[in-house]
Formats: structure tokens, sequence, C-alpha cells
């Protein structure tokens, strides 16, 4: 029996409605959700990403607004545009895309970011409070829409063995803090294993949902992956095929056909958890907006 194929794409459409009726009531009230986007350079990728999100947030009508700077700008620049952001009202979220240019320390440009208007949920103070508990904190996009997905396709993680691939601040690290946490989508036993880690198959078939999330094409065969289990593939890797216009194709982690093959479900690279981290971005804007106005979720 093939996989069922989780659509990230229509899920994701589901959530963008929710966040449109979120932001219809809060124009009511006077307030048009913002969100700010600091790209520092010309890398390809990130260029592809923050031209998606802007894109989404204007088809939602939130107010969305590109920062671009050259590759050579400093640390302090980067600050000092931060900082004109935290004082703008009518900016809700800030997102700093990543990875930045070397001379700049990532660390020291999201602490830089109001805490309030993290819309990434990076800053310190926000991967803190989202790792005790606390209600009310925005978790970070990728790993909230991996959540979603599982939730909203009827994976619910709860008592699961979940083994999540990569150690990122991004996406592994949240994503353990979300899955093991008390909340809806946590409740679930979770394994993190990264480039360390010996013997990453034996771990890997253990699992009885598998997220990948390195970012290397292939990683994951039909080998690692136990019959029936749910694989959700973060990984968005480019391998040349000259076959193609563009000279490459989009392809994630996982070696889709064969693992197909042996899942239960699986998510496809494009169109499975790339949308949810874009709709996950615009629900922390709209959520962001709300909280200005002291309102809760
Ligand atoms: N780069 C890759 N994923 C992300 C993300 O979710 N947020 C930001 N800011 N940068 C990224």
């Amino acid at each position: 029996m093939m996989a069922e194929i989780i659509s990230g794409k229509q899920i994701a459409e589901k959530v963008c409605e929710e966040v449109q009726e979120e932001v219809d009531k809060l124009k009511l009230h006077g307030v048009t959700p913002g969100l700010a986007v600091v790209l520092v350079g010309d890398d390809a990728a990130s260029s592809v990403y923050v031209a998606m999100k802007e894109r989404a947030a204007k088809s939602l009508s939130i107010h969305s607004r590109q920062l671009t700077l050259p590759k050579e700008t400093t640390s302090a620049e980067v600050e000092g545009v931060i900082s004109g952001l935290n004082a703008d009202p009518e900016i809700h979220g800030i997102l700093v895309q990543l990875p930045l240019p070397e001379q700049i320390d990532e660390n020291v440009i999201l602490s830089c970011i109001d805490p309030a208007k993290d819309v990434d949920g990076f800053h310190p103070l926000n991967v803190g409070r989202l790792s005790v508990g606390e209600p009310n904190v925005v978790a970070p996009c990728t790993p909230a829409g991996v959540i979603e997905l599982l939730m909203r396709s009827g994976f619910d993680p709860a008592g699961k063995h979940v083994v999540v691939v990569g150690r990122s601040n991004i996406v592994g690290r949240p994503l353990a803090t979300l899955l093991t946490s008390r909340g809806r989508g946590g409740n679930a036993t979770v394994t993190i294993a990264h480039s360390r880690s010996e013997e990453l198959s034996l771990i890997t078939k253990r699992a009885d949902i598998l997220i990948s999330a390195v970012g290397r094409a292939n990683l994951i065969d039909q080998s690692m992956v136990k019959p029936g289990a749910v694989v959700i593939d973060v990984g968005v890797n480019r391998v040349i095929d000259h076959s193609i216009p563009k000279g490459y194709r989009l392809v994630g982690d996982v070696a889709f056909q064969e693992v197909s093959e042996v899942a239960s479900a699986i998510t496809p690279v494009p169109g499975g958890v790339g949308p949810m981290t874009i709709a996950m971005l615009l629900k922390n804007t709209a959520q962001l907006a709300s909280s200005s106005l002291g309102f809760r979720a």
C-alpha cells in the first residue's frame, strides 16, 4: 500500500482562511496587522522565501514591509533597522530571515527584537517562555506548522514515539519542546538525532512519527523507516536537473518514492511543510497584533 500524501498546501489554505477571519476582526478594532521582514544579503533561497512570505501576507491584507540590506551590512546597522521597527506602531511582527551573513552574530540580532514583536519566537526570552510552558507564546513557524499538519491530518503525536532528525534552533529544538509539552499537539515521547548520532537508522526505525529537518537530499531511505510510520519532511534541497528550465529541482530529506512504499503517510516537497510555515507566520502576526490590543489568544 502506498502512503497517504499529507497535503500541507490544503491544510495551510484552511489555516489562512482562519487567519483571514482574525485579521478582519482586528480591522474592525482599527488595527491592520503589520509584518516586517528583514533580509540581509542576496542568498537566492532566502530571497525566494521572503518573497513568498510577503505575497502571502498581502493576500490576507496583512500590512507587509520588506527591508533588504546589502550583504556587507554591519551588525550595528541591522540593529538600527530593528530598533526602528521595534518603535513602529504599524509593525506587530518582525522577522529577520536566517541565515545572516557571517560578519553578523545571529544571537545578537535576534536578542534586539522586541520580544512582543518576535514573530518567529526566536528571542531568548520567548524560547525560555515556550520551554517552561507559558501560555500565549508564539511558537516558531516551522515547528508550529508541523504540529498543525499532524493534528489536522489525524496523527496526534500524544503518546507516540517521535524521532526528530536535526537539532537546529529554527526547527529541531523548538519542535521537541512543542512535542513534549502538555498541550495540544504535545505529550509525545521524543528522541532528537543529529549529525553526531551513531547508528541513525536504528534510531529512526523506532519512530512512529519520523521528522527530518537536516537539509540533505535522500538522507532518509526506505530501510530507515518503520513500516506504517508517519513521515514529515522539513528539508528543502536544490538538486541539479538540466531537464527543466530552472536547472534545479526542490527535494526534501526523504527519498520520497521508496519511503512512500513503507510509510502510512508522508509529506511531499514542495507542498508539505513549506506552505504551513508561511501560514503559521501569518497566524503569529495576527496573534501579536491581537496581543498588542491586550486581547488574549
Ligand atoms: N530561515 C529558514 N527558516 C526560517 C524561519 O522560519 N525564520 C527565519 N527568520 N529564518 C528562516
